[in-house]
């Protein structure tokens, strides 16, 4: 019952504040977890793997069971990672149209040309896609290091990015996820939990 009010639909809302019980017995509002994690290589973001360790069993906190991860990484990828419990703000991290930043250092084979640049900043065609990308940002750190930002999230979008260009892609890590940036803090394989102040960085849905 919620305030009173016999309550069968799964996806009433329920004010933060309301008197909830069961059964005559009084229940208290389960808060949601949110977590970064720096991400090592040879780690899975998957809840579990038969071959890898997970991002999970970096994790080192009780009832896994109901966390989501945020926005994956590809296996050799390194950097941030967000869990959550809460699956609207997990859902509003990956949502294509809420279009939320997301900034990568890459590290590259082969020297990047000015050319490669400007077909990023433009908007790529990615083999095999009917869309081209949207326009990018990309900053040479290096003449074999970028630092680039994507509003997108296609399957292995980076790599394909940069393999359009005739380049490859050695090295891959995740700075950042809208406002939210890897603490430089956190060692390879750490974790914490965000605070509310990050956590209050991804916006509501309008
Ligand atoms: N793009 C990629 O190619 N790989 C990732 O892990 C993330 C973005």
């Amino acid at each position: 019952m919620v305030d009173g009010v016999v309550i069968i639909d799964p996806a009433e809302p329920v004010a933060n504040d309301a008197n909830v019980t069961y059964q005559g017995q009084s229940l208290s509002a389960v808060t949601h977890r949110y977590f970064m994690l720096n991400k090592p290589a040879g780690v899975v973001c998957a809840t579990r793997d038969h071959e890898h360790r997970t991002v999970l069993d970096l994790l080192d906190v009780p009832n896994k069971t109901r966390l989501h991860i945020a926005g994956r990484l590809d296996v050799d990828a390194t950097g941030l990672v967000l869990i959550t419990d809460d699956g609207d703000w997990a859902h509003r991290i990956m949502a294509p149209r809420q279009k939320l930043p997301k900034t990568y250092r890459v590290w590259l084979a082969e020297p990047v040309s000015d050319h490669a640049l400007d077909q990023i900043r433009c908007g790529i065609h990615l083999q095999g896609e009917a869309s081209v990308c949207a326009p990018a940002e990309v900053e040479r750190i290096t003449d074999k290091e970028v630092r680039l930002t994507i509003t997108e999230g296609r399957y292995h979008q980076v790599k394909r990015m940069f393999a359009a260009t005739g380049n490859r892609v050695v090295q891959l890590h995740r700075e950042r996820v809208g406002r939210l940036v890897l603490d430089p803090l956190l060692a390879p394989g750490q974790a914490r939990p965000l605070t509310d102040f990050e956590h209050a960085e991804i916006p509501a849905n309008t």
